[in-house]
């Protein structure tokens, strides 16, 4: 697959991993993107860095409804058809299980999850409409491997990988392809309490994300060799991974402290 001429819509492209996928599809000749986030002024600067793309700025909450069906209501006004979806705009909200306010729970299982559900179903007829349909979803690390402090965060992008799964077997017949990407810690806002720490940058991240797509690899998994030995372990041998998490329960609990980006 190349870039060149598509139609893509994205959330979350105005800050992180989104906005380095933006500039991705803008170096590999996109010039037609349609960008949900809530930042109204993020989305006007992006759209003023590229006087020669033209955007479709959608400003809202992927938590409503609405605002994903307008987004796919216009996209098939303007354009009639859709070639690549990249759901990737989340949130987290790390802690105690029994500490997590109520809505921080429902907000995460809202933009990480139901999110992704509902606009990939308004957007399957659009891109059942392209030639070629492609899925970037952007899942984590942590919903390949469940960690303590993060069963919410983990438990929703665990079931974007197997909405990826389900929902790639699906369109199998249709000519859409589905990738999903897992990325490990990050530099970006999501992470900026854990500044100074060893981490990818959202560039190396938005690059490999999109060659996985390009190439419709499955799955792209961040943290070399050792992750994908973890996630082994973890699935074959889940005691095992317990008890080298129970080794560093204390260093888990404090460093999920705070980690909020809401
Ligand atoms: N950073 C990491 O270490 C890491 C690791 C693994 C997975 N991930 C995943 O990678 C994806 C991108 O993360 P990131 O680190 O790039 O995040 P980020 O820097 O916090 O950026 C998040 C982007 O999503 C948008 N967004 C957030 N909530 C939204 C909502 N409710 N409705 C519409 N747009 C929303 C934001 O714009 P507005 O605020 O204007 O809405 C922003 O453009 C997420 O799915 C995250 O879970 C990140």
């Amino acid at each position: 697959m190349q870039l060149k001429g598509k139609r893509v819509l994205i959330t979350g492209g105005t800050r992180g991993i989104g906005r380095c996928i933006v500039q991705e599809m803008i170096d590999g000749g996109v010039t037609h993107l349609a960008i949900i986030a809530r930042d109204k002024k993020s989305l006007k600067e992006l759209s003023e860095t590229y006087p020669e793309v033209k955007f479709m700025r959608i400003s809202g909450d992927v938590a409503n409804i609405d605002v994903l069906r307008e987004a796919a209501a216009r996209i098939e006004d303007k354009w009639g058809y859709l070639d690549i979806l990249i759901n990737n705009a989340g949130i987290v909200s790390a802690g105690p299980l029994e500490e997590l306010p109520d809505e921080e729970i429902y907000d995460q299982v809202a933009v990480n999850q139901t999110a992704i559900l509902l606009l990939t179903k308004y957007c399957v007829p659009l891109l059942k409409s392209s030639e070629e349909g492609a899925i970037l979803n952007i899942s984590s690390g942590l919903g390949l491997i469940g960690m303590p402090f993060y069963a919410v965060y983990g438990s929703t992008k665990a079931a974007v990988k197997q909405f990826s799964d389900s929902i790639r077997r699906e369109l199998a017949p249709y000519n859409v392809s589905v990738t999903c990407s897992f990325p490990t810690a990050t530099a970006t806002d999501m992470m900026q309490k854990f500044d100074g720490m060893e981490m990818d940058s959202p560039e190396f991240v938005a690059k490999r994300s999109i060659e996985g797509l390009l190439n419709k690899e499955l799955h792209v998994i961040f943290g070399g060799e050792q992750r994908i030995k973890d996630s082994e372990v973890n699935f074959m041998e889940p005691k095992k991974f317990d008890a080298k998490v129970a080794e560093s329960y204390e260093d888990f609990k404090a460093s999920s402290e705070g980690h909020k980006a809401l």
